[in-house]
């Protein structure tokens, strides 16, 4: 096996394993029915960013490893699309995403167990509307890298 092929099995299990799971990100705290739940299903949630994390990182390791093996990627359009999609999403999770998530934090480090509080539901709303954005931009990218279209 080349070097190559092995980056190409490196990737496909690093979006598989640690990117996919991201897309679970918000399933997993809609069903918290108080605070103790819901504090629980965030910490969850946090773990699974973690793996998220680890994963979208090796995916751009193995990506530009790829491309530096073979260069002519850098000229394919399929491929810096995706990149720029990638750094995009990436940047985009300081400016959109953690200001958002950040009073959420904040409501679950301070609020006692029992009732989750009214605002609760206009917070989630708005950090899950960019978290949304943010899957669909991973999914454009794996469509652009398994149909290679341009
Ligand atoms: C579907 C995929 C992803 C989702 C849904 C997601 C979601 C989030 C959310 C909600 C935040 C706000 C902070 C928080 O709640 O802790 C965040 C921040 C962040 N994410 Fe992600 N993320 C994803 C993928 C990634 C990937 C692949 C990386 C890195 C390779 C990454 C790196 C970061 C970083 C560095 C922050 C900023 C942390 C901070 O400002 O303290 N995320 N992400
Ligand atoms: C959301 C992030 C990403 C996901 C889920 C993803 C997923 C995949 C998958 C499933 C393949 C196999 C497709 C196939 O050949 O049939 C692939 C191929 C590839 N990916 Fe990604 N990828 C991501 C990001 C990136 C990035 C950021 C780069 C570049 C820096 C990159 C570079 C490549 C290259 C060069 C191939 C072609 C391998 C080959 O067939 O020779 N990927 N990717």
């Amino acid at each position: 096996m080349s070097l190559y092929d092995f980056l190409v099995i490196l990737h496909v299990f690093s979006a598989i394993l640690g990117l996919g799971p991201g897309f679970v990100m918000i399933y997993i705290v809609t069903t918290a029915k108080d605070m103790r739940e819901l504090k629980h299903a965030y910490q969850i949630r946090n773990r699974v960013h973690h793996f998220v994390m680890i994963g979208g990182t090796l995916l751009l390791i193995t990506g530009l490893g790829m491309a530096l093996i073979r260069p002519y990627l850098f000229t394919e359009m399929w491929y810096m699309v995706s990149l720029v999609l990638y750094l995009i999403a990436l940047v985009g999770a300081p400016i959109f995403l953690s200001p958002r998530s950040k009073p959420i934090k904040q409501m679950l480090a301070e609020v006692e167990d029992g009732e989750i509080p009214e605002n609760y539901d206009a917070l989630a709303k708005e950090l899950f509307f960019y978290e949304r954005i943010t899957n669909m931009i991973f999914l454009v990218i794996i469509l652009l890298m398994v149909t290679k279209p341009f």
